[in-house]
């Protein structure tokens, strides 16, 4: 161990060898030449010229040496089932189902688009799709038709990867009629949808389009499908995140960059060693699921554990008998998830041995003080740590890289800059850098981003430039959208987005989605969606709107019914994730006499602060409607 500023200092200045040293740790079939093209920026080429596959890294380089240790523990207190598979057993599945992808077609580059429960075979459809070079696309099995057809149409998948059904809290959710309906809602049309049956729900198969993967795998159990070796900056995958308007952006990842970072982020921020068992609650449809699910404990020849479940259920001990069952040594939540547990019977976190734990690594969302006091001194003095990042950067920017230099936590802080991160607050008026301790900015980073961060956004390059980055005097830099303070330590506090960016329960979301979504209802002429704090997800959604029809809302119980319509609305076209607590009925919204609307004004009034300048208010009764439709 050394000390971090110097890891941090070298990884910056001396960039170059830094990652040329870091790159040593995953397998290359061509080493690369040129280890940081940033000859057009925004755009960083990594690892250029060398060859190599994620799949190879996360499953074949192991079987040497571990091909009879666990790799993947499925777990579902869904279905009651729990199945371990070794490196070995992986390797045979993984094999099967690009055997299967072959079989329809699929080549390098293609898409192949997966939406699935947390079930094993998610797991061997990502790493097949990674072992042929076709890129995947993983949408979060919450989203519903509307939100699914949107990422169809971007990606434009050759096959899509599902299932009949997934299960949440003994409910089954049909899977197969939202896909139909978003496929016929979509221009594009997959040439084939692989189904896994789970016999859970009962579906049409549309003949010619739709295969049953038990059968499919049946012709192909002895499949040996070697890896194909990519460039480097070949692109791995592309998963959807919500930004400030309404069509979400395909972050695109690379392959070589990629995988050194989730390498390198293993024992240098995770302190997690091959043989061990990582165990992340995530789902696989967000960010922290590709990563630390799937490809980062894999990479680091660790067992990963893939839960399918509530924490809740049968108890709110699960997942600490899971750790005590799979002596897991690296355990990955979300604040909103402690919180959840927080409200059970607080001697389920002493009844297992956890002495296999070395620390609980928590992001997402803010995590309060209260909730990390409760679960620290639960867990018996069990290190919490903070992490900060986001779906582009693929791997944390912000936290305490105890694996390089033990170093405290601050309560509220996701702790310092890790390394390979240029950060930089910007004043966001002026962008100048702020240097000063305690001074409020833009985080931003300076490029070229390290490895593993997005490349583009998929198909819109301009998009990407556009977006994210931001000439500051000489200089390129990224934008977070995160509000960020910096303390004398070099510790930083996020303090929120600068954008029209949600956070409910960990789920990133944009406002402007579910306006779209909502102004889709017959009855609604408008409408604004705002994030208000919620003690239990963060933030929830609330909407404010006006309806067309403004004879039909004569009393409360007619409200509630259109209210009660609209969040059916949001359920059907995003999913649940993305139903508004309230919908509030008004008969104008807050706007500047330009037109805006003035969310944050909203956004005060709902969270009872004071909602500052409104000197450029258009018409100051509708804010005082808001409050008075709160109640
Ligand atoms: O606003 C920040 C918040 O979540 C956003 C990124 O969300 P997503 O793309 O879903 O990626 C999550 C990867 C962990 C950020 O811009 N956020 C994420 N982690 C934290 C956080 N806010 C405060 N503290 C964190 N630890």
């Amino acid at each position: 161990m050394g000390s971090f500023a110097q890891f941090h200092k070298r990884s910056i200045a001396d960039r170059d060898n830094f990652w040329a040293e870091q790159a040593k740790t995953i397998d290359w079939q061509t080493p690369p030449q040129h280890i940081c093209d940033y000859s057009n920026p925004p755009f960083a080429k990594w690892f250029v010229g060398g060859t190599t596959n994620l799949c190879h890294n996360a499953v074949d380089r192991h079987l040497k040496d571990r091909g009879d240790q666990a790799a993947l523990i499925f777990v579902s207190t869904e279905t009651e089932q729990e199945k371990t598979y070794t490196y070995k057993d992986l390797h045979l599945e993984v094999q099967r189902m690009a055997a299967i992808l072959q079989s329809f077609g699929v080549v390098k580059g293609d898409r192949v688009l997966i939406y699935m429960p947390m079930i094993a075979e998610a797991s061997f459809a990502m790493l097949a799709c990674a072992r042929i070079g076709a890129i995947h696309s993983v949408v979060f099995g919450g989203f519903a038709s509307h939100s699914l057809a949107t990422r169809i149409e971007d990606a434009s998948p050759k096959v899509i990867i599902s299932a009949d059904a997934g299960s949440r809290g003994g409910k089954v959710v049909a899977y197969k009629p939202l896909l139909d309906e978003a496929i016929s809602l979509s221009s594009h049309k997959p040439k084939a949808v692989l189904m896994v049956d789970r016999h859970l729900s009962e579906f049409a198969k549309v003949d010619g389009r739709d295969f049953d993967y038990a059968q499919e795998r049946e012709k192909h159990l002895n499949a040996q499908v070697p890896c194909e070796m990519v460039e480097s900056t070949h692109p791995s995958y592309t998963l959807y995140t919500s930004g400030t308007t309404g069509k979400p952006k395909g972050v695109q990842r690379d392959t070589g960059g990629y995988a050194v970072a989730l390498a390198s982020s293993i024992p240098n921020i995770f302190q997690g060693k091959p043989g061990e068992t990582f165990f992340c609650t995530s789902d696989i449809g967000w960010v922290v699921g590709h990563s630390y699910i799937i490809y980062g404990p894999l990479i680091g020849g660790m067992a990963t554990i893939l839960y399918e479940g509530l924490p809740i259920r049968p108890d709110g001990g699960i997942w600490w008998s899971l750790v005590e069952k799979y002596k897991v040594s690296v355990m990955f939540s979300a604040p909103t998830a402690i919180r959840v547990l927080k409200k059970q019977d607080p001697a389920l976190l002493t009844k297992y041995n956890l002495s296999s734990l070395k620390a609980l690594f928590l992001a997402g969302e803010p995590l309060d003080e209260p909730t990390a006091k409760w679960i620290s001194e639960g867990l018996g003095g069990t290190p919490i740590i903070d992490n900060y990042w986001q779906t582009e950067t693929g791997w944390p920017i912000l936290t305490i890289c105890n694996g390089v230099e033990k170093a405290p936590s601050k309560f509220g802080s996701p702790g310092k800059a890790v390394y390979g991160y240029d950060v930089k607050l910007v004043d966001d008026q002026t962008g100048e850098e702020l240097t000063g301790a305690n001074q409020k900015g833009v985080l931003t980073i300076e490029g070229p981003l390290p490895p593993g961060n997005l490349q583009t956004v998929w198909g819109d390059d301009a998009r990407f430039v556009n977006t994210y980055w931001k000439t500051v005097p000489n200089k390129m830099v990224y934008s977070t959208f995160d509000w960020a303070v910096r303390d004398e330590d070099g510790y930083f506090f996020i303090l929120g987005r600068t954008d029209d960016v949600i956070n409910v329960a960990g789920h990133r979301l944009g406002t402007r989605e579910i306006e779209e979504s909502i102004s889709s209802h017959p009855n609604i002429a408008e409408v604004a969606v705002v994030g208000v704090a919620d003690q239990l997800k963060g933030q929830v959604a609330m909407a404010f709107a006006i309806a067309k029809d403004a004879s039909a809302l004569g009393d409360a119980t007619a409200c509630l019914k259109l209210e009660g319509e609209v969040m059916k609305v949001v359920d059907s076209q995003l999913g649940a994730v993305a139903r508004p607590s309230r919908v509030l009925f008004v008969s104008a919204l807050p706007k500047t006499r330009s037109g805006k609307l003035l969310r944050r004004a909203i956004q005060a009034v709902c969270e009872k602060r004071d909602p500052g300048d409104l000197t450029t208010m258009d018409d100051p009764m509708a804010l005082k409607q808001i409050q008075d439709v709160l109640g």
